[in-house]
């Protein structure tokens, strides 16, 4: 069942993470999913994993982007990437040392309002950056044209 999805709505205006979004969207499904239907402890544990890591992966490349395009918000939006991921990494290691009940309904509520929250406020706000960055059609260091 798919419980959260993409949409137009959500981008960024970068394929790159937009990308990235869909796959934190799809993996957090996964989860629903795979608690939904009861599957064994190896399956959880390895989405667990992935999207662990995934998020960390993709915080990363957005900070950087962040930092190519000159968006003036990024230490705020930074500072809210290591709550995340420091939350999303506390879910995963409860989980681990068998505080199964963890990963209940409030949890993945708690990761699919924050997939959306996240990307439809604080990623839209560097929209316009991104957008500016295309136009000036470069970095700005003389390596030309940027992979957004
Ligand atoms: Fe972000």
């Amino acid at each position: 069942m798919v419980v959260l999805a993409w949409s137009e709505a959500y981008s960024v205006g970068s394929a790159m993470i937009d990308s990235d979004h869909r796959i934190l969207i799809n993996l957090v499904n996964q989860l629903h999913d795979a608690m939904e239907t009861g599957q064994s402890r190896d399956v959880l544990c390895s989405v667990l994993n992935v999207l662990a890591e995934y998020v960390e992966h993709h915080f990363h490349r957005e900070e950087l982007l962040m930092e190519r395009i000159g968006y003036p918000e990024r230490a705020t939006h930074i500072q809210n990437h290591r709550e995340l991921e420091n939350k999303v990494r506390a879910v995963r290691d409860r989980w681990l040392a068998g505080e199964r009940q963890v990963l209940d309904d409030e949890v993945l509520t708690f990761l699919k309002r924050w997939l959306s929250d996240h990307i439809l406020r604080a990623d839209l706000a560097y929209r316009p950056w991104i957008e500016a960055a295309e136009t000036r059609g470069g970095s700005g260091d003389g390596g030309g044209a940027m992979t957004l």
